[in-house]
């Protein structure tokens, strides 16, 4: 749990803020980076207890079984713009949002799956909270570099390095946090 639940989701952000600030148009839809960056890109190893036929395949009895979520998350034949990083193709309300059922697959899917998803949520309120109390900047004019490095969860080859200032929000919080705890 401990493995599985904390770099995971550090990661995540970590992918996620990248993401955010190489395309800062999008800073208010950020939600994308599951798709692009999965922690986990293999899923975990899965073992087939019967033979089975999968998308076509034969797959024989006691096979371990590797899943390329990563892959199919980039598929030109699956999502329209495999490689472009836009959010609102996930928004319900939005003409372009398109169909993700049995495609995205970040935490798995069936009984498998990560139990922890609804846990991982927190994602969402954490990258919120960081975009809505600090104004955040790059540290050079160059785009941040995406490659990915070697591990599980699939980690940034170079670490995200930006600058933050709060913003004046944070400052009122911390102020009457201050006030209250007197
Ligand atoms: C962004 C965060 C997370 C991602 C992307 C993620 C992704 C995954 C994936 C892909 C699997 C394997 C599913 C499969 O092979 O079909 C998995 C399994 C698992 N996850 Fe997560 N996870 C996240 C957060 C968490 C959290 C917060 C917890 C718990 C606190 C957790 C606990 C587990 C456990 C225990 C398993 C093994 C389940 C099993 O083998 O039956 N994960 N996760």
């Amino acid at each position: 749990m401990i493995f599985a639940g904390t770099n995971t989701t550090a990661v995540t952000l970590e992918w996620a803020m990248s993401n955010l600030f190489n395309h800062p148009q999008v800073l208010e839809k950020a939600k994308q980076t599951l798709r692009l960056c999965p922690a986990a890109p293999l899923l975990l190893s899965h073992f087939s207890k019967n033979e089975c036929t999968i998308g076509g395949y034969d797959v024989p009895k006691n096979s371990m079984l590797f899943i390329n979520a990563w892959a199919i998350h980039r598929d030109p034949q699956l999502w329209n713009d495999a490689l472009k990083f836009r959010p609102e193709r996930f928004q319900k309300c939005q003409a372009e949002a398109e169909d993700y059922g049995y495609k995205f697959m970040a935490f798995g899917l069936g009984r498998r799956a990560c139990p922890g998803m609804a846990l991982a949520n927190i994602l969402s309120f954490a990258l919120g909270s960081m975009i809505q109390c600090f104004e955040w900047k790059r540290v050079t004019d160059k785009q941040i570099d995406s490659a990915e490095g070697n591990g599980l969860p699939m980690p940034k080859a170079e670490p995200l390095e930006v600058m933050c200032i709060a913003r004046d929000i944070i400052h009122k919080e911390l102020s009457s946090f201050q006030r209250n705890s007197y």
